[in-house]
Order: structure tokens, then C-alpha cells, then sequence
């Protein structure tokens, strides 16, 4: 029913709130039984990739839109890895606003590009990475005043929250770990706050770990200092200097978690693995939670039979290359059964 009609009165919506609706949000969450007994746990999957543009993003700027709309915005602006440019440019198309979108040129995802510009986005590629395109946009957004839809804007922050309250409908409770991949750590800070607040309200009656992880590459949440190049294959957390990252330590230090840093070699094993033993094809950011679980069970840092919920941020389908580079390939045959006998091995 989208999120605004869901969780309509936890959010700030007032009777000026546009109502804008693109059936985000309600994810699946599934559970995963043939890894979780590899890493003995009970393990649950959210499928954020299962939202309208493909990626968790949709949940946040749905709020954020209706309140650009309301605030009498004439266009929303944003820098993004690829996937907030996706989410951005749907919304701004389905309700009718201009939408301008900088990326790190090079370093965007192939289907995220291809959202971004099919829905009618002014598409510009900076020479430069995500944070210097995120300081950009901010200064344009001001000196333009088009409303800014990152997650320095609040809204997104607020409505993010939403993942939280349906994994604990679901579950009926909070589960023991929250696994989650941290690039501008907005969705970590968004998760935790949410968390507290079923709490606060009677809902839950108990909190998650949160286990956030990067990329070895672009980990400053690990290394406790900015990272000025960061690298990763995951280029959706490509980031080295996360807007949110206070309230994200905060998030960590209040549940008892941890940041923990995992190489694109173990992001890629936990992509396959996934997708070849769970059915689920993810983008190499969001199994950035599955490579961190592999690694937390290697070290005797995951407690047997706890209940352990990934968020699986965006859809697989949105980056191929990535895919392709390690599933094989088609094998060729002309058109005799013959052959296709011999095939079948
Ligand atoms: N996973 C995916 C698929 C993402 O696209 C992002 C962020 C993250 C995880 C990290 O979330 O930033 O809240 O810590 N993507 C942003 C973008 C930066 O521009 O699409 P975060």
C-alpha cells in the first residue's frame, strides 16, 4: 500500500502532505535456510532490491518527494552512487518535477544509469567520486533552491525507518543481528532509530546487534578516519567520507555491534553463494552483510542459533557486469537434440 499509506501516522505528514505512492516498501523477508545452517543461525533476507526503482532508497524518498511537493519545490537535485539517482529520478518523473542527478562518471552501475536517464533525468558525470558529486550537489541545491534529496535531507532519514518496523511485524520481534551495508550510513542510523522507537513504544521487547560492513577499500567507519580514494567492486558504498557517520557509531556503540570491513573478493563469493544457495540475486553492496556473517562465523564472533536479519539493499539485476564477471557463460550448441543431450550433464 506504500509506505505513506502504511506508516502514514508514525511519519510527518500533515494535511498539506501531497499523498505520493509508487507501492514501495513491504518487502519481502525471507528466510534463508540452506546458509543459515552453514553459519548456524536462523538467517532472514529483506529484499530492499524488491522496491519500485530496485533498491531501499524508494522507502526514503517517497517522504522526501511528498515534502518537496508540499514545500513548493520546482525541481529535486542529488548525488548518488547510482541507485538514490534511480529512486530520485522515478519519483521526480512519477509526480512531474525536473530531477538533476550527479555521479562519479565511470563509476555507476549499469542498470542505474540506464534508470536514471529512462526516466528522464538530467544525468551529469563528474570527474570526481561520490563525496566531492555529494558537496557539489549540496551547493547547487542551495544556490538553486531545489530541494536536496540525499539523506542530508531528514525525511529520508525518517521514513527509512520503515524497514525496522516491518521486519519486527514480521518477526513479531527484533532479530538478535542486523546486518547491513554502510556507505553514507544513512540507512544504518535510519534502522537503529527505528529499532528504538518500537521499543520505546511497547512493540518490541528487545534491541538487534548492529553490524554494519564496508568495503576494505572504502571503510572509514573501520579505520576511524576518512578514506580520500576510495575502491571497491561494490561501487554503490564507494564512499570515504559518510555524511551520516556519527549518528552511525552511535548506532553501533548503543546496540553493542560492530564495523567490520570485508574484501571484494568475499563480497563476490557471497554474491554466488546468495544466489546459488539461497535463489536470491543481489547487487555486490548488499552482500557486503553476507560476506561480514561468513567472516564473524569464521572468527567465533557469530553466536550459534541467534536470529539474523540481512538487508539486502538493491536488486543484482542492477549491476550485470559485476554478475557476469564470475557466473560463467552460456553453453553453445547448434539444434539437434543430439546435442542437446550431450548438454545436459
Ligand atoms: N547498498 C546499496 C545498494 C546502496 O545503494 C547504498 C547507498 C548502500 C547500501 C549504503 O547505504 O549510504 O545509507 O549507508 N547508496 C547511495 C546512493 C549512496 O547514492 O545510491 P547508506
Amino acid at each position: 500500500m506504500g509506505v505513506l499509506k502504511r506508516y502514514g501516522t508514525k511519519l510527518p505528514i500533515t494535511g498539506k502532505t501531497p499523498s505520493v505512492n509508487l507501492e514501495e516498501g513491504s518487502t519481502p523477508l525471507v528466510r534463508l535456510d540452506r546458509i543459515g545452517e552453514t553459519l548456524g543461525v536462523e538467517l532472514w533476507a529483506k529484499l530492499e532490491g524488491c522496491n519500485p526503482s530496485g533498491s531501499f532508497k524508494d522507502r526514503g524518498m517517497v517522504l522526501a518527494v511528498a515534502k518537496a511537493l508540499e514545500d513548493g519545490a520546482k525541481a529535486l537535485v542529488c548525488a548518488s552512487t547510482g541507485n538514490t539517482s534511480a529512486s530520485a529520478a522515478a519519483y521526480a518523473a512519477h509526480v512531474g518535477l525536473p530531477c538533476y542527478v550527479l555521479l562519479p562518471s565511470g563509476k555507476v552501475a549499469l542498470g542505474k544509469l540506464a534508470q536514471a536517464l529512462i526516466y528522464g533525468a538530467k544525468v551529469i558525470a563528474i570527474d570526481g567520486n561520490f563525496d566531492k558529486a555529494l558537496e557539489m550537489a549540496r551547493e547547487a541545491a542551495e544556490e538553486r533552491s531545489f530541494a536536496m534529496v540525499n539523506s542530508v535531507n531528514p525525511y529520508r532519514l525518517i521514513a527509512q525507518k520503515t524497514g525496522a518496523w516491518e521486519i519486527c511485524e514480521s518477526l513479531g520481534r527484533a532479530p538478535d543481528i542486523h546486518a547491513i551495508p554502510v556507505g553514507n550510513a544513512c540507512n544504518i542510523s535510519a534502522y537503529w532509530a527505528g529499532y528504538k522507537e518500537f521499543k520505546e513504544w511497547g512493540q518490541i521487547p528487545s534491541l538487534p546487534k548492529m553490524m554494519g560492513f564496508q568495503a576494505e577499500g572504502a571503510a572509514p567507519l573501520v579505520t576511524n578516519e576518512p578514506c580520500p580514494n576510495p575502491e571497491t567492486i561494490a561501487t554503490a558504498i564507494r564512499i570515504g567520507n559518510p555524511v551520516s557517520a556519527e549518528l552511525a557509531r552511535k548506532a553501533v556503540r548503543e546496540s553493542g555491534g560492530q564495523f567490520n570491513s570485508v574484501t571484494d573478493d568475499e563480497i563476490l563469493k557471497a554474491q554466488l553463494m546468495l544466489a546459488k544457495d539461497g535463489g536470491i540475486f543481489a547487487e555486490p553492496a548488499s552482500c557486503a552483510t553476507l560476506a561480514g556473517l561468513i567472516k564473524l562465523k569464521a572468527a567465533g564472533k557469530l553466536p550459534e542459533g541467534a536470529t539474523a536479519v540481512m538487508i539486502l539493499t538493491g536488486n543484482g539485476l542492477k549491476d550485470p557486469d559485476t554478475a557476469l564477471s564470475q557466473a560463467g557463460r552460456p553453453i553453445k550448441i547448434g539444434s539437434t537434440l543430439k546435442e542437446l543431450l550431450e548438454a545436459l550433464v
